[in-house]
């Protein structure tokens, strides 16, 4: 999986808005980012649409030698989809407004009703039939993970996408262990801090992320992107409706903080000793 994607939420809710947003999203790839995470959520299937426009214009000549298979798609079903049947039409309702054959990656969006042998059940079949090549969870915490991991077929969960950035670093406590434990990847939503519990305001005018931001010559988003890539177990996502964004998160991959950044970042904005209840969106 790579390291750096491109979240798209919030894309497709202005039709005035679509073209920059997937001109944004191709600007991504040509710089580099081959994940674009969405979900039949987004603006009701709309946001999907953007991302098949970006698709079709990276694929057709907007990024010279990008095939499809360089891509990475990410995408999400809702939770009252999670049954059986119900599964299969999200899936294909998917990939008809992205106008691609098969998903890189297609997750449970957070759990509902629908029992997790049920969906997994489904997801697998979906590998099968080469719908999509994988699986995973989003916004599920350690014990649902357990749950998970009991279920037929369970432990094939390819992810967990959670929040997390610099001022929301809850999972650090038990997901994130638990997930290097299992071996699985963990997907950082809302890595510029969207959402979470401190501001991204606050985090951006941080005297010590600006002044690590400085010292090598990046912006404040770009140590916040780095500091969630820093143990290469971590993918993270950052939307970007603006080419410059995009351009500078793909770059951000390769900005590695110090150890000493990383001591003054623990310093600044440590992380919980206790156990939170998951942040999410
Ligand atoms: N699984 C879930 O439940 C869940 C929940 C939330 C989000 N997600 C996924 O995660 C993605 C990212 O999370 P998010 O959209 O909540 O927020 P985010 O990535 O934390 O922040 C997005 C904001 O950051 C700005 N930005 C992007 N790059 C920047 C840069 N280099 N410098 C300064 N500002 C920059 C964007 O502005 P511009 O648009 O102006 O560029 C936008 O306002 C979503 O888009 C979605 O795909 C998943």
């Amino acid at each position: 999986m790579p390291a750096i994607g491109m979240g798209t939420w919030h894309m497709g809710e202005d039709r005035a808005s679509e073209e920059d947003e997937a001109g944004a999203l191709c600007a991504g790839m040509a710089a580099g980012m081959r994940l674009i995470d969405t979900a039949e959520m987004y603006a009701d299937g709309d946001t999907e649409r953007v991302v098949g426009a970006a698709l079709k214009k990276a694929l057709h000549g907007g990024v010279p030698g990008l095939t499809r298979d360089d891509l990475f798609v990410v995408d999400k079903v809702l939770p009252e989809h999670a049954g059986a049947d119900d599964v299969r039409r999200s899936c294909e309702a998917s990939l008809n407004r992205l106008g691609t054959e098969y998903l890189d990656l297609y997750l449970l969006h957070w759990r509902g009703d629908v029992p997790l042998a049920e969906t997994v059940a489904e997801f697998r079949k979906l590998c099968d039939e080469g719908l999509i090549r994988r699986w995973g969870v989003s916004n599920l915490d350690v014990p649902a993970m357990e749950e998970l991991m009991a279920v037929p077929g369970g432990d094939g969960c390819a992810t967990d996408q959670v929040l997390y950035h610099l001022g929301s670093r809850g999972v650090e406590v038990a997901l994130q262990p638990w997930l290097r434990t299992h071996r699985m990847p963990m997907m950082a939503y809302s890595p510029l801090a969207q959402g979470g519990t401190r501001s991204r305001r606050g985090l951006f005018q941080d005297p010590t992320v600006r002044a690590i931001a400085q010292h090598h010559q990046a912006t404040p988003a770009q140590v916040l992107l780095a500091w969630v890539l820093r143990d290469d177990h971590t993918v993270a996502i950052p939307m970007a409706s603006s080419i410059t964004h995009a351009q500078q998160n793909a770059a951000a991959a390769a900005l590695r903080l110090t150890e000493e950044d990383l001591t003054q970042l623990d310093e600044a904005f440590p992380a919980p000793t206790e156990k939170q209840p998951l942040d999410w969106l």
